[in-house]
C-alpha cells in the first residue's frame, strides 16, 4: 500500500482514486480517443523509442503507444505510464498484462521518479491543467526528456475554448484555465524550443439521443468538440546540462 504524498498531490490522488473506482479511467478512452489518435499520429512513434505517458489514468493510451514502439529493427521501445492515483495504476497494470514493454509507476508529475535525459517523447492527455505547480512539472519534464526529445501536451480545458470552462465549477479539484498564448509563453520560459500550439477538433459523431451531464445542451457539446482540444508541442534543446531557465527544486 503506497504511503501519503504532499498535500496538493494527496488531494488529486484521493479524487482520481474515486474516479478510478467509478470506472471513469476506462470510460475516458471513449471521450479522449479521437483527439489522442490525431496526436499520436503527429508523434510519429518508431520502434525503439522511450515514451512517457504523464497522467496515464487507466493506461489505454499507454498501450496504444506501446504497440507502436515495440520490437523492430531500431530496438525495443518502452512506455512508462505515470499517475498520481494508485487505483488508476492498479487498474492500468491489470489491463496491460500482455505487454512486456510497459511499466506503470505511481508518482507525481511534480517529482517524476526517473533519470535525466531519458525519454524521446512525452505524451500527456487531459492531465496538465490539474497540476498545481505547472512550472515545476515543466522543469521535471525538461530534466527527464532526452536532448531533442519531443513534448506533446493535449488538454481540453483552456480559455480559448469557452465551452470547456463549464467544467471549472463542476470538478472537485482546482484547475488552471490558461489561454493558448499563456501556455506557449510558459513553455518558452522553461527553455523549450519549437513551441507550437494547435487546436485539435474532436470529429467523433454526437448522436441526437446522446445524454450530456456536463454541457447545457447538445449544441454546446458539439461546439466544444468543433473548437477542439489544445495541443502544445515543443522540443528539448540539444543539451544534457540544465538549461538557463532550469531550476533545481
Ligand atoms: C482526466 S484524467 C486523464 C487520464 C488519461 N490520460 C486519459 O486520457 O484517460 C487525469 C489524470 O491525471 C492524473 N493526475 C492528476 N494530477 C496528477 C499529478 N500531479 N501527477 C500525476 N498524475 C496526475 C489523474 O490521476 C488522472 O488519472
Amino acid at each position: 500500500m503506497p504511503g501519503s504524498m504532499p498535500a496538493p498531490d494527496e488531494r488529486l490522488r484521493a479524487e482520481f482514486n474515486r474516479w478510478a473506482e467509478e470506472g471513469k479511467g476506462e470510460e475516458m478512452e471513449r471521450h479522449h480517443l479521437a483527439i489522442t489518435e490525431k496526436t499520436v499520429r503527429q508523434m510519429a512513434l518508431r520502434p525503439g523509442e522511450r515514451i512517457l505517458d504523464l497522467g496515464c489514468g487507466a493506461g489505454w493510451a499507454t498501450r496504444l503507444m506501446a504497440g507502436l514502439v515495440g520490437e523492430g529493427p531500431e530496438g525495443f521501445g518502452q512506455v512508462v505510464g505515470l499517475d498520481v492515483s494508485d487505483e488508476m495504476i492498479r487498474r492500468a497494470r491489470q489491463a496491460s498484462r500482455d505487454f512486456d514493454n510497459i511499466l506503470f509507476i505511481w508518482g507525481s508529475a511534480h517529482a517524476i521518479p526517473w533519470e535525466e535525459n531519458f525519454f524521446d517523447k512525452v505524451l500527456s492527455v487531459e492531465s496538465f491543467y490539474y497540476y498545481p505547480d505547472q512550472e515545476r512539472v515543466l522543469a521535471e519534464l525538461f530534466r527527464v526528456m532526452a536532448p531533442r526529445g519531443r513534448l506533446f501536451i493535449l488538454i481540453n480545458l483552456y480559455k480559448d475554448n469557452p465551452y470547456s470552462l463549464v467544467w471549472v465549477d463542476k470538478l472537485k479539484v482546482p484547475v488552471h484555465t490558461r489561454s493558448q498564448a499563456e501556455y506557449v509563453a510558459l513553455l518558452r520560459r522553461h527553455a523549450f524550443e519549437n513551441v507550437e500550439a494547435q487546436q485539435i477538433p474532436d470529429d467523433s459523431p454526437t448522436p441526437d439521443d446522446y445524454l450530456t451531464h456536463s454541457f447545457d445542451s447538445l449544441e454546446d457539446l458539439r461546439a466544444f468538440k468543433r473548437i477542439g482540444a489544445l495541443l502544445l508541442t515543443a522540443s528539448k534543446p540539444d543539451v544534457r546540462n540544465p538549461a538557463p531557465a532550469y531550476t533545481i527544486y
